[in-house]
């Protein structure tokens, strides 16, 4: 296979995603995204440069809440909704690598997902990764 004419294709391929996404995003009233998967499953969710240092921002991607974390540097993709009772955290706070549930305080390690009182309640994470500018993550129906 022509390995230039891949390249080619895989550039159009992505922009041709992009602009979808940004067409189907434009008819959403509330900040929810649906659109085409990569060959990883993976969909472009914000700009890279959009999650600002200590700061959270939510996004709804194909009906689940994604919770975008940004602390020293290292980048987070959780669900928004506490395993607990369900409140989002992005009503909440961060403390250095904790993120703390508004409902009932309760603060979740952002490494390994844990509740640093009962282990057996963690965090859903989502794969993510940093591409042409931006953060791409797989929400998987299995959570
Ligand atoms: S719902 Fe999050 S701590 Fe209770």
């Amino acid at each position: 296979m022509d390995i230039h004419k891949k390249k080619r294709d895989d550039n159009i391929d992505l922009f041709l995603r992009d602009r979808y996404c940004k067409f189907l995003n434009n008819l959403q009233l509330k900040p929810i995204l649906i659109c085409m998967p990569d060959n990883e499953g993976f969909v472009p969710v914000i700009e890279e440069k959009e999650l600002k240092e200590g700061k959270m921002k939510l996004v709804r991607v194909e009906g689940t809440p994604v919770l975008f974390i940004k602390q020293k540097g290292k980048i987070y993709v959780i669900d928004d909704r506490c395993p607990h009772m369900g409140c989002g955290f992005s009503g909440g706070s961060l403390d250095g690598e904790l993120v703390i549930c508004p409902c009932h305080g309760w603060r979740f390690n952002l490494e390994s997902g844990d509740y640093e009182d009962a282990p057996s309640y963690v965090l859903v994470k989502f794969p993510f990764k940093v591409e042409s500018g931006k953060i791409w993550v797989k929400v998987q129906d299995d959570f």
